[in-house]
């Protein structure tokens, strides 16, 4: 029955990706949200509406939480099927680059990071797994990235987290090989998958963390909350996703 769920989500995925790539040339209306570089577009909202209608149709039963509020009201648990969706993460990249951004969806099961899917939309590239399958970059299994050290890493921070020197987080930075930032999770999520990032440190919100949690979980990696707290993938959580010694490295740092 998941895998069943699972390649109908894929093509569900795709065709949506396949849809915004055919707009992003056109005329889009664009609106603030909670400020002025917190952008939403009219595909942001088009993609929620088509993803949480097929998602329906895949998973009937199931609840969705989605960024925008097209999904369910209120998702105060995680109690049987919950689907986690962000229609398009890095909206800013999407409307100043035309690149660098994403569509993340995650399946949860009884509380269960059960499946994750993080499109790579311009690359058209559909990283995908969880289950105890493994992870897939399309069609092709990735295998879990080397662990490595701080000293060795680029390592991804989110601006704000530098610009306001949270958790100590600038001499983390200092510390690594050299630090980068791609203003979209899902790019970020996937440089650590793929290896290219020893680590990616945000402030998520629950569909900026819901996919990549499962994937990096996957693969073994190192899915921490930097705060203290507990992950919890229904609110907003301070994050750390790296292999295992920069994790160590990282979090000797951030104490
Ligand atoms: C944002 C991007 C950004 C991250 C923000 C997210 P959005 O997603 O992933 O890199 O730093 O926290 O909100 O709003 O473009 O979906
Ligand atoms: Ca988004
Ligand atoms: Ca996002």
């Amino acid at each position: 029955m998941l895998e069943e769920i699972d390649s109908r989500v894929q093509r569900l995925l795709r065709q949506v990706n396949r849809s915004t790539l055919a707009q992003l040339d056109s005329t889009y209306q664009v609106a603030t949200k909670s400020n002025y570089n917190d952008l939403v577009t009219s595909i942001d909202r088009q993609n929620e509406r088509t993803l949480n209608q097929g998602l329906r149709e895949v998973d009937p039963a199931a609840r969705i939480l989605s960024e925008e509020g097209i999904g369910d009201d209120e998702v105060l648990n995680l109690a049987g099927h919950v689907w986690i969706v962000d229609p398009l993460d890095g909206t800013l990249n999407f409307v100043k680059q035309h690149d660098n951004f994403g569509i993340m969806l995650a399946l949860y099961i009884d509380g269960r990071p059960t499946l994750g899917y993080i499109m790579d939309s311009v690359n058209n590239d559909l990283y995908h797994g969880g289950n105890h399958w493994g992870v897939f970059k399309n069609e092709e299994r990735l295998v879990p990235p080397v662990d490595t050290t701080l000293r060795q890493s680029l390592i991804a921070v989110s601006s704000a987290l530098i610009l306001r020197n949270v958790a100590n987080l600038p001499a983390v930075a200092q510390a690594a090989s050299g630090l980068r930032m791609y203003g979209s999770a899902a790019k970020e999520m996937i440089g650590v998958l793929t290896g290219e990032l020893g680590a990616y440190v945000s402030w998520l919100k629950p569909w900026d963390l819901a996919a990549g949690r499962v994937l990096a979980e996957e693969l073994g990696l190192s899915v921490k909350s930097i705060d203290g707290d507990g992950i919890n993938v229904l609110s907003s959580n301070l994050v750390l996703v790296a292999t295992n010694g920069v994790a160590r490295d990282i979090l000797t740092r951030t104490e």
